[in-house]
């Protein structure tokens, strides 16, 4: 590590260790040993290794800075799992099915993060290549026949096919775990059905709803971002919070871009879809947020409805002001899919992004490389899914972002 980038890392860490300690009301005297500590190991090794509760810590406060996330009232309740030990493919796995295990909780979905050892040597740098560890695949149309599964899963689907996993070609095949340790082979991991828990989709009133025969995961656990911590990178730490209704029922199940079912709910509903004005689209999607909300209560399943979820995140608001902490936010992202401005979010005029430390980023999909080697440069069709179609954002740190699969609530303007 040359001169400058030991600087920028010590100034870093040391931001950090005085942040934190502040926040924890630790005294001077163990402030400054730490930071003496800390800067002994950067001089010595290049880095240093942050104590377990600089992780647990950290790692909430990244949560908690997160500009897109409506569900931040919770950030202190995050559960952070240190798993730097993991060595191989094989631990790294076990540890992430441990993680699905332990969030989904049956049903009672808890906050966790699963945290792996930094990125300071490169031929050991950890990669789940999983957008989230549970996903369901894609299949794109070959020859004019139809599409089926999740479209934002064609890419990794084919760098899974090509790794000897085979699917149904179904709609909601669980894709298996990939985990890559630097330029390494990755190595596929199936996860047990046992861990997977998936709710079928049902309506309060719609008696006919199961017909279309829909569902969807009980627990999104984002895997292909990074965690900042005191200028460490953390290139694998999955982590998840419980789901909002709209993430799935307009989002996933409703956009033109994913499933696309808005004109299967209306005809179900016997909607007349000949014009815009019956207003068809927003009726099937209100019911389809309905049968969501719906079925995860009778499965058991946690989730929040939006208007709860708005009314949390002014709390969430409050409370950091109340503590002398401003709160960065990115309104096009908090505003909820569904009837925005039927929530306070939407007529809030004083949200700014900030630059805080710690942060989540983007990084470029583990497998752009590998699956360009192998079919050339993404075609445009592909990279609808790769390139910035929110406003580009200066904080990632890579050239190509996922804003639309990386989005805690994700959803464009
Ligand atoms: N929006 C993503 C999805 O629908 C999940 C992002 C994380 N969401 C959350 N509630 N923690 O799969």
């Amino acid at each position: 590590m040359d001169n400058t980038n030991i600087e920028e890392l010590t100034k870093k860490a040391e931001a950090f260790i005085e942040l934190l300690y502040a926040e924890l009301d630790k005294s001077e005297e163990e402030t400054e040993n730490r930071l003496i500590s800390v800067r002994e190991q950067i001089n010595n090794l290049g880095s240093y290794l942050h104590t377990e509760e600089e992780l647990v810590h950290g790692a909430r406060m990244a949560w908690r800075h997160n500009s897109r996330c409506i569900g931040r009232l919770f950030w202190d309740k995050l559960e952070v799992i240190d798993a730097r030990q993991a060595e191989n493919e094989d631990q790294i796995a076990e540890a992430l099915l441990q993680h699905v295990e332990r969030a989904n909780n049956g049903g009672r979905i808890r906050p966790v993060l699963t945290v792996f050892r930094s990125a300071e040597d490169e031929s050991q740098r950890i990669r789940v290549w999983n957008h989230q560890l549970i996903r369901y695949a894609g299949y794109p149309s070959i020859d004019g026949s139809a599409r089926s599964g999740d479209p934002a899963s064609d890419h990794f689907t084919r760098v899974c096919q090509q790794l000897g996993w085979q699917g149904t070609g179904g709609n909601y095949d669980v894709l298996p775990l990939v985990v890559g340790i630097g330029d390494g082979e990755p190595r596929l991991f199936p996860i047990p059905t046992d861990l997977i828990q998936e709710v079928h989709l049902s309506h309060p009133e719609i008696e006919r709803f199961p017909e279309l025969q829909l569902r969807w995961y009980s627990v999104p656990i984002i895997s292909d971002m990074q965690l900042e911590i005191g200028g460490i990178l953390y290139t694998a730490a999955p982590f998840n919070g419980w789901y909002m209704e709209t993430e799935i029922g307009s989002r996933n199940l409703g956009d033109t871009g994913r499933y696309n079912l808005l004109p299967e709910v209306a005809d179900l509903m016997g909607l007349d879809r000949s014009t815009n004005t019956t207003l068809w689209k927003d009726r099937a999607l209100l019911e389809l947020n309905r049968a969501v909300l719906h079925s995860f209560k009778q499965a058991g399943v946690s989730i929040v409805d939006h208007h709860t979820a708005a009314d949390q995140f002014v709390r969430f608001q409050q409370q950091e002001e109340e503590r002398g902490r401003e709160v960065s936010s990115r309104w096009s992202w908090l505003i909820p899919p569904m009837s925005p401005s039927a929530t306070p979010i939407w007529h809030d005029q004083s949200l700014m992004e900030l630059d805080l430390s710690p942060q989540f980023l983007y990084q470029s999909p583990a497998y752009q490389g590998w699956l360009e080697a192998l079919d050339g440069p993404l075609k445009s069709a592909d990279s609808e899914l790769i390139s910035p179609s929110c406003d580009s954002d200066s904080k990632e740190t890579t050239t190509v972002s996922l804003p639309e699969m990386a989005c805690p609530f994700h959803h464009k303007m």
